[in-house]
């Protein structure tokens, strides 16, 4: 018989190195690892040597930064999404990218199925999960953390030694980190008490604000369509202009989050998240919107946010209400076109001003000077109509006096 053939996703940590020896051992298979470069910070040049030391038969390291950026990130910075008002994402909006290209693979490598390192408690697995079926209905998932027998990281690390499995945990880091370029998402050890503030190591890429700079760092960002394209004067591509902000907006302590929030499997977690650039990025593009949208547009795509947000939170990126929230959003963005100046100063974030060439902002208009073209006339048969009916209810139901004692009956003819 033909051997049975699985991707993994892999990403050299502790977890997903033993999940390709226990596949291995456990199906008879063979192993293909897929690594994602999604703008890690962490070296990914290790990574196949390792994943072949770990038994895998083939080795798949991708650079998806640039589709990440184009088609998964600017689109939430587009229609300003953030779960629960609060979280750029990072991680969430990763997962489908990370499983379009295990099922590439899988398919390329003729897999019958998927394996993933996530928890059975969490979202990751969703996110995962739901993707693979809507992107290959056909190929099995595997979720080994959910089945196999190992308690604790102590018992994972014998199994490493056991079967010669490098692993580079000396002193076990307390927390479990995920990172990517639009930011880093921190868990476990002492931050599951929501009443223990955050260590100092805990960060990984801002300094604290109080270890900023004492004077204001002022960055400009070009937007074309909604688009960040130019930073500070220069023209350049995604993936650079989120490297460098993530830079400027760390070193002035920018982006730092503290969150209890509601994950999709019913449980409340704390998170600490660090997301410089993003933060930057939604504040700018927010405030470029204030000037083009008009009012209807700006009111009504604030709950389009809330539902995208949602969205990609919960594992449905591949879904026709995703695609038909983005034809929505694309059009909005039509006039999103500008600069704007954002100041940084110890952890904060605030506007130094804005300009476009779609600018809705009439001076003419808004003015109190000489200069005032609006027709002050106007207001008075604008405000007798707007405030009939508030006034009609009041002059029925008087002063607060609410109930009527007699019904009117009808007259007799
Ligand atoms: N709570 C975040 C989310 O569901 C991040 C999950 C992963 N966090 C981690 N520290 N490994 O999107």
């Amino acid at each position: 018989m033909k051997k049975q053939r699985i991707a993994v996703a892999y990403s050299g940590g502790l977890d997903t190195s033993v999940i390709v020896k226990w596949l291995q051992e456990k199906y008879d298979a063979d192993i293909i690892t897929v690594t994602g470069n999604l703008g890690q910070m962490k070296e990914l040049s290790g990574i196949a040597d390792k994943a072949y030391k770990t038994g895998a038969k083939k080795v798949y390291i991708q650079d998806l930064r640039k589709e990440f950026v184009q088609e998964y990130l600017w689109r939430a910075l587009k229609t300003g999404a953030l779960y629960e008002h609060t979280y750029p994402m990072a991680t969430s909006i990763g997962r489908p990218l990370l499983a379009k290209a295990l099922v590439e693979v899988a398919k390329r490598e003729r897999c019958t199925a998927i394996a993933h390192g996530c928890t059975g408690k969490g979202n990751d697995q969703v996110r995962f999960e739901v993707a693979i079926a809507a992107l290959a209905p056909e190929i099995k998932v595997l979720a080994p953390l959910r089945e196999w027998e190992f308690r604790s990281r102590e018992q994972e690390i014998a199994y490493c030694e056991k079967h010669g499995i490098p692993v580079s945990v000396t002193r076990a880091n307390p927390y479990s980190i995920d990172e990517n370029i639009w930011g880093t998402s921190i868990e476990c050890g002492v931050l599951e008490d929501p009443m223990v503030e955050p260590p100092a190591d805990v960060y990984q890429r801002t300094v604290s604000p109080s270890e900023a700079p004492d004077k204001t760092t002022t960055v400009s960002i070009e937007f074309s369509q909604g688009i960040p394209v130019g930073l500070n004067g220069n023209r350049m591509d995604g993936v650079e202009l989120l490297e460098k902000l993530n830079e400027i907006a760390g070193a002035n302590g920018v982006g730092r989050l503290d969150l209890v929030e509601n994950r999709l499997v019913g449980i409340k977690s704390r998170e600490i998240y660090e997301a410089p650039a993003a933060t930057v990025l939604h504040f700018a593009h927010r405030e470029l919107e204030r000037l083009t949208l008009d009012k209807e547009v700006s009111h009504y795509k604030a709950k389009i946010a809330n539902d995208y947000a949602d969205l990609i939170y919960n594992g449905l990126w591949f879904t026709p209400l995703k695609k038909s929230l983005d034809a929505f959003v694309d059009e909005t963005q039509k006039t999103v076109n500008g600069l704007v100046q954002v100041k940084l100063y110890k952890g904060n974030v605030s506007v130094g001003g804005r300009s476009s060439p779609n600018s809705l902002y009439d001076t003419k208009l808004a003015t109190y000077t000489e200069d005032d073209k609006f027709d002050h006339k106007a207001s008075v048969g604008f405000i007798t109509i707007y405030g009939l009916p508030v006034k009609t209810f009041y002059r029925v139901n008087k002063n607060g006096d609410l109930k009527k004692k007699r019904i009117p009956r009808r007259k007799k003819v």
